[in-house]
């Protein structure tokens, strides 16, 4: 590896470090970082032509400094078991372990009871909620991380048997997904959502505005909408889901402004350089069909440029090319979930910074896995494996046991 002890990446472009877009991303000098992948000769003035920027470069996020590029995705693990759906102690030791992600994006957290979908998921609607995040966020922070929380309403996908009494699971029109929901009495079939009213479609952006207002109230350093795997606002985009013919259904444009207005809602409350918008185009969970996702994202993509949300994470599909014009036409940081060929995300693509498809890669498993990624990426592994058996619910097995690798004189 090639070290330059003092390199500036002012103005180096897409490959050479940060964009200077509109909003979210500035430049920033990075000063002694490593340049693993590097491939010249060493010459000085060759490193200052072609600074290749790597994932664990600092990155600047909406005026926040990251430690690196390596974010962990948001992932559900359902062990909400404080009163009231709160998170508990060992939350905030499992998010702690890992602060070494330059940006930790929260498990799914309902903004409003009825956005609950799966047990035991945490949510950020009352005050004892935003009292036990604060714990969470305190021990991030004192370990040195940064961490936005994702605001989940799965819409469609959930049970009433999962919710307080008298709630109905919600949607944008009243179809019914096809498959089941694991519920305490064991898989039960997705029932037919009540449709949202004008009313209701108002109420529930405005519930996700006061979620977010409650999450930076939490300690939190913004939030994430989650409009990806076929909850609430995925439902919204996908035309079998959405077959409203109102303005919030119908055509590309109109499928996409409940996305468009949620950003908007959360990014008044809270700041568009605190707010990040996660989409999965073309992603058939939750029984979505986008036959044809490129139209509706690069609508919702226009809609999004005069609010400035700080990132757009994607979580990546079959199409690279939509990756790329989402990344070209998107003015914030883009943050890549990429596709794996099989299994899940790993080492294989930390090249995706190093050639400019992303700014940032979040993985899913392998940081659930292995709580200092960021320093088994630098050093090519090992890994522990995920056990897909302790995902959702049970202890701390599976949640706070994976082990760290030993410290030796490297770090
Ligand atoms: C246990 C588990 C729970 C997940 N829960 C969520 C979630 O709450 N919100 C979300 O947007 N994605 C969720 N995901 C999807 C991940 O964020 C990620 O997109 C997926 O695992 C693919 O990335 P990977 O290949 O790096 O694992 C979950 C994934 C796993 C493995």
């Amino acid at each position: 590896m090639v070290v330059a002890p003092q390199i500036d990446c002012r103005g180096g472009g897409r490959s050479g470090g940060l964009r200077a877009g509109p909003h979210g991303v500035h430049e920033v000098s990075i000063i002694g970082a490593g340049l693993a992948g590097y491939g010249g000769t060493g010459r000085a003035d060759e490193r200052l032509e072609a600074p290749v920027t790597t994932a664990f470069d600092p990155i600047d996020l909406g005026g926040i400094r990251l430690h690196n590029r390596i974010a962990m995705a948001p992932m559900t693990r359902s062990r909400a078991y404080a009163p009231g759906l709160a998170p508990t102690a060992s939350t905030a030791a499992y998010y702690a372990q890992r602060a070494s992600a330059g940006l930790i994006v929260t498990e799914g957290t309902q903004p409003s009871p009825v956005g609950q979908g799966y047990p035991d998921t945490p949510g950020l609607h009352s005050a004892e909620q935003v009292a036990a995040w604060r714990e969470v966020t305190a021990a991030v922070r004192t370990a040195g991380g940064r961490i936005f929380a994702q605001l989940m309403h799965t819409g469609r996908i959930g049970h009433p048997s999962l919710l307080p009494e008298g709630l109905h699971p919600v949607g944008p029109s009243a179809v019914a997904a096809k498959g089941s929901v694991y519920t305490a009495n064991g898989p039960k079939p997705f029932v037919v959502p009540r449709e949202l009213t004008e009313d209701g479609i108002w109420q529930t952006i405005e519930d996700h505005a006061a979620a977010a207002r409650n999450a930076m109230a939490a300690g939190f350093d913004g939030v994430e909408v989650h409009a990806a795997n076929g909850y609430l606002t995925h439902q919204f985009l996908a035309p079998n889901s959405n077959t409203r013919t109102d303005h919030w259904g119908g055509d590309d444009r109109r499928r996409a402004r409940f996305a468009a207005e949620l950003v908007r809602a959360v990014a008044s409350a809270i700041g568009p350089e605190r707010t990040g918008l996660r989409i999965s185009p073309g992603k058939p969970l939750g029984d979505i069909d986008e036959p044809e996702p490129d139209a509706t994202y690069l609508e919702l993509v226009r809609a999004l440029e005069p609010i400035g949300p700080a990132y757009l994470h994607l979580v990546e599909g079959r199409d690279r090319a939509l990756t790329l014009e989402l990344r070209k036409r998107f003015g914030g940081a883009f943050l890549l979930n990429a596709r794996a060929e099989q299994g899940h995300s790993g080492p294989e693509q930390l090249s995706l910074i190093e050639d400019g498809t992303a700014d940032m890669l979040s993985f899913g498993a392998l940081f659930l896995a292995n709580p200092d990624l960021p320093r088994r990426l630098r050093l090519g592994g090992p890994y522990n494996s995920p056990q897909r058996e302790t995902y959702y619910g049970g202890d701390d097995r599976g949640y706070t046991d994976y082990p760290a690798l030993p410290a030796t004189e490297e770090q």
